[in-house]
């Protein structure tokens, strides 16, 4: 199910799948607005070869991994990753590299690259507080043959860039003059959720200069997020199609994962 070697607790690998119902029709350009793992742009490339994804992300960590593994300066770029796997390969899993890549004192952006896939590979429930100590044998196996995929599969269809939303312009016709049908495909954090990413200040202004950035643009788009009262009050005052994704119940909480689109999807699966 994963592609990405970043392994991260709320990516939406399991949710592609059904999410991919509510895009537009005939998209080139998949823009990955708050893209993480990237496991959304390996989804888009997988099933729609030709497209061209354009990602970012403000997290400091997951751009050094991406910019090391998409650079376009390709000698570089295969030095680096050999570097990398080299690296991953001669250490194994083992508790005193593990108390290192907690205390993040490592320098050099491989180094960072390293630390920042080792707590998120082998950390109990994905957490980087405790060392899995029943890792699977081959975890390191596992880990190297993503990064070598990624390389081989995709390097060439991702521009990964280290941005904030906020300051990147729509549509993207400076870059990519040739391409049409750009979708804004968004996934920041959740309203009033906990998240462990670098910039943890998610609001409800944050979430509205997102929606008015991208009506401004023009380009369709869409939104995941959960639904409560908060978030159906915010989408209908800008006429978003609420669509339902799916829906997860346990004893104390019942959390509904929805998709708001500035535009009516065709293959609609549920509408709330
Ligand atoms: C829910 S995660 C995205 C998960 C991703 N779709 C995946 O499948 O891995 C939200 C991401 O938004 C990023 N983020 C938070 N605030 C941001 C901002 N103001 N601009 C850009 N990215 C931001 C976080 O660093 C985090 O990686």
């Amino acid at each position: 199910m994963n592609t990405s070697p970043l392994r991260t607790l709320r990516n939406k690998a399991k949710l592609m799948p059904l999410l991919v119902n509510y895009f537009p029709n005939g998209i080139s350009v998949f823009i990955d607005m708050f893209a993480r793992s990237l496991e959304c742009s390996f989804y888009m490339i997988k099933h729609f070869p030709k497209i061209k994804v354009f990602a970012s992300d403000n997290d400091s960590n997951v751009s050094n991994l991406w910019n090391l593994i998409f650079n376009e300066n390709i000698q570089q770029r295969n030095k680096d990753v050999s570097q990398l796997l080299e690296l991953i390969e001669c250490t194994g899993i083992n508790q005193n590299v593990w108390e290192l890549c907690k205390e993040n004192k490592f320098e050099t952006n491989i180094y960072k690259a390293f630390s920042f896939l080792y707590l998120s590979n082998f950390g109990y429930m994905g957490k980087p507080e405790t060392l899995l100590h029943d890792t699977q044998d081959n975890g390191i196996e596992i880990l190297i043959k993503s990064i070598k995929d990624i390389l081989k599969f995709y390097a060439d269809k991702i521009t990964f860039i280290h941005s904030d939303f906020i300051d990147i312009s729509l549509p993207m016709r400076d870059r990519m003059k040739q391409y049409y049908n750009q979708f804004v495909f968004c996934d920041p954090p959740y309203l009033n959720k906990g998240n462990n990413y670098e910039d943890k200040d998610w609001n409800e202004i944050k979430l509205r200069t997102l929606i008015e950035k991208n009506i401004k643009s023009g380009l369709k788009f869409g939104i995941c997020e959960f639904w409560n009262n908060e978030t159906d009050k915010i989408f209908n005052e800008y006429n978003l199609n609420i669509n339902l994704v799916s829906e997860r119940v346990n004893l104390k909480t019942r959390d509904t994962e929805i998709f708001a689109t500035n535009y009516k999807p065709e293959k609609l699966l549920f509408e709330i």
